[in-house]
């Protein structure tokens, strides 16, 4: 399988010169400033059909050709875009098929993009056509290294085959009307299905009170999607088959299960916004870390940083400038995390339409002599110190769980409280753990735990066939699992497990949940554990510890002084239950003892709130989100990025720095 390989790390962005035909001078412009900003691989033809296929079967791909001659001229190589983001007007119009179906069952109009089915052959159709034709062209350009499939697949379709193709699924899936009855409970509410054409996705004008179903039709269209892309990477593996495709994703996605739409590609490209200069930095730092391991982790390889901003966005509600040293440190972040490319959304703003105030390594006044300009040369210049890293992995001794069918069941969950915050309370974790100066995988439910010395499993509620008994296993063998508030409820179809809560982990963890409080927003009930109180929200278990030792009890309401923190030593390892939602205080403490007792240090000691510290391959980066100066003790070694020996009482600069060969 070929894979992200390139020989230095990329730098550069979404190239639109299909929007610039004509402008010739500014074509030409572009290739000057791509040199002068030092960027090395552009993102081609993303939103291009129109430009690529101006009437039906009829292609004009010479402008391309062109283009990437100038750039492979220039040094610059290319991701080659399919354009199935978006398509032309004139399909739309003579193909209606091809257009999406909303849940209510109207079909939409032509526009915007991202807004076709993903099952109808017609527009299956086109797309092959053009994914062939373009690999024909130019499969073994000198200039491509790789094929950008679409662009951020999501959504859904309605229509009646997709209506069809999810029947296919179910079918394939329970076998049997009465084994699919069986497991979705069905007999509730008088559902029960007699027939297979009574069965229709999920709608607010017909069915959403049947968890199983919801549950099937959010499975159904993540294996559609997966689908799709297969069949638009099929002729490109077959026309190119060293180039590898991958397709860009999206920040904590919740409507596709990326660990499954990642078996698809070769390697992962993500696209990141976070809010620089939000209200917190250090939250804001702790979700980009975040989603830059999970990237990460969809490949165990190395991602390609698809896309970011080199400025501000224009659809943030605020849209903030990055403020100075930003641009450098928020775009070693995703490097320090496993990013072989730092590129951008976008080369040049557009000249009109929705997105001609987003920015751009190139702005409206069109020359180099800007802050931007200027931030990207500076990315460029430290890429090159940084090669070093190319294609290595950071190596993680703690693995978090963030699953995606998890949070779909979650989410639909009605009870005990409307928002039970999954992704929030897995971000805590994250970032407790982060605080402690850990590198930190982010995984699903389905990986292999056993290289881990702890994982930390919050709100793991569905548990799919097979996960207990290897979550079970890992801690026979010696590995520490932390669990929290309402895990083990349900099976993979959404029913519940009888018997009691945790359902299958009860054993490993040595607790049984007997009942579960709500916590409106605002309220809290404590924790007191080692002579201190922390407090907590959100949700409170009740549970009964069996085999397993208490560390914590809560301190109010009718349940005070009952266990909260529990620890259950089994076969050589032992299983943690954190039974409610607690403060950051808590986490971090409990992270630190936890981690010192099994004997993993912090990359940097005693990290001032708000820096964060990551290994990868020889690199240690340290980097202050903190808005302020912060003072800390570093290791020796050479600074990457000013050849500088560093060590020891060092200061870092707001939205400083320091990438030390170690
Ligand atoms: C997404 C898209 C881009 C662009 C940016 C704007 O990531 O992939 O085409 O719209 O957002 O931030
Ligand atoms: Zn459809």
């Amino acid at each position: 399988m070929p894979t992200l390989n390139l020989p230095f790390l990329g730098h550069g962005g979404d190239y639109n010169p299909d929007q610039w035909r004509e402008y010739p001078e500014i074509l030409n412009e572009d290739i000057r400033l791509m040199q002068l900003a030092s960027c090395n691989l552009m993102s081609l033809g993303i939103f291009a059909w129109s430009a690529l296929e101006p009437e039906e079967g009829r292609y004009d791909f010479d402008w391309l050709e062109d283009v990437l001659d100038r750039l492979h001229a220039a040094g610059v190589s290319a991701f080659l875009a399919t354009p199935s983001g978006a398509r032309p007007a004139w399909m739309s119009e003579k193909y209606p098929e091809v257009l999406r179906v909303r849940p209510d069952g109207g079909r939409n109009l032509h526009g915007g993009r991202h807004n076709h089915c993903y099952t109808s052959p017609t527009y299956r159709g086109f797309v092959n056509h053009m994914n062939a034709a373009l690999a024909q062209r130019f499969g073994h350009h000198p200039a491509v290294v790789g094929w950008h499939i679409s662009n951020e697949f999501g959504g859904e379709c309605h229509c009646e085959l997709c209506q069809a193709a999810f029947r296919d699924y179910l079918k394939e899936e329970y076998g049997t009307l009465d084994a699919l009855n069986r497991a979705w409970w069905t007999g509730f509410w008088s559902h029960t299905y007699t027939d297979w054409s009574q069965l229709h996705s999920p709608t607010p004008i017909g069915e959403t009170s049947v968890h199983g179903l919801n549950l099937a039709w959010q499975r159904f269209v993540t294996r559609q999607t997966a689908d799709f892309i297969r069949a638009e990477a099929a002729p490109l593996r077959e026309l190119s088959p060293d180039l590898p495709v991958t397709t860009n994703l999206m920040e904590l996605y919740g409507q596709l299960n990326y660990f499954e739409l990642a078996k698809e590609i070769d390697f992962a490209s993500y696209d990141s916004y976070p809010r620089w200069g939000g209200p917190d930095e250090e939250w804001t730092a702790v979700g980009a870390a975040f989603n830059y391991d999970l990237m990460r982790c969809l490949k165990q390889r190395p991602f390609a940083l698809m896309e970011s901003t080199p400025s501000q966005v224009n659809w943030q509600e605020v849209c903030k400038l990055k403020k100075p040293g930003m641009h450098l440190l928020s775009s070693l972040q995703a490097v320090a995390h496993g990013a072989d490319t730092v590129q951008y959304f976008q080369w040049r703003k557009s000249r009109g339409c929705s997105e001609k105030f987003h920015g751009a390594v190139v702005d409206h006044a069109g020359h180099e002599h800007t802050r931007t300009f200027r931030d990207v040369q500076a990315v460029g210049e430290a890429l090159k110190k940084l090669s070093g890293v190319l294609g290595t992995m950071p190596e993680a001794p703690v693995a978090l769980i963030c699953d995606t069918e998890n949070r779909w069941a979650l989410e639909d969950c009605q009870g005990p409280r409307r928002d039970l915050q999954y992704i929030e309370t897995v971000l805590e974790h994250y970032r407790a753990l982060s605080r402690r100066g850990v590198n930190i995988d982010v995984i699903d439910e389905t990986r292999d735990f056993s290289g881990y010395r702890l994982v930390a499993a919050p709100m793991l509620y569905m548990l799919r066939p097979g996960v207990a008994e290897r979550l079970d296993e890992y801690v026979k063998n010696g590995g520490t699992l932390v669990c929290t508030a309402f895990t083990g409820r349900v099976d993979r179809d959404d029913l519940c497990f009888l018997g009691g809560f945790p359902g299958p982990l009860r054993e490993v963890l040595g607790v049984w949940c007997e009942e579960t409080d709500g916590l409106y927003d605002g309220e809290a009930n404590g924790i007191a554990m080692n002579g201190r109180t922390y407090a907590c929200s959100t949700l409170c278990d009740l549970i009964h510890a069996e085999t397993a030792q208490v560390l914590g009890a809560y301190t109010a309401d009718f349940y005070a002084g009952r266990p909260c923190v529990t620890r259950n030593a089994f076969g050589k390892g032992a299983a943690c239950y954190v039974a409610t939602r607690p403060d950051a205080a808590f986490l971090d403490d409990f992270y630190r003892d936890l981690l010192d007792g099994l004997g993993v240090r912090p990359l940097v000691d005693n990290l001032p709130a708000g820096v964060q510290a990551t290994r990868r391959g020889d690199a240690l980066f340290v980097m202050n989100f903190a808005r302020r100066p912060v003072a800390l003790s570093l290791p020796a070694g050479i600074d990457a990025l000013t050849g500088e020996k560093v060590g020891g009482r060092t200061e870092i600069e707001v939205n400083g720095i320091r990438v030390i060969r170690v």
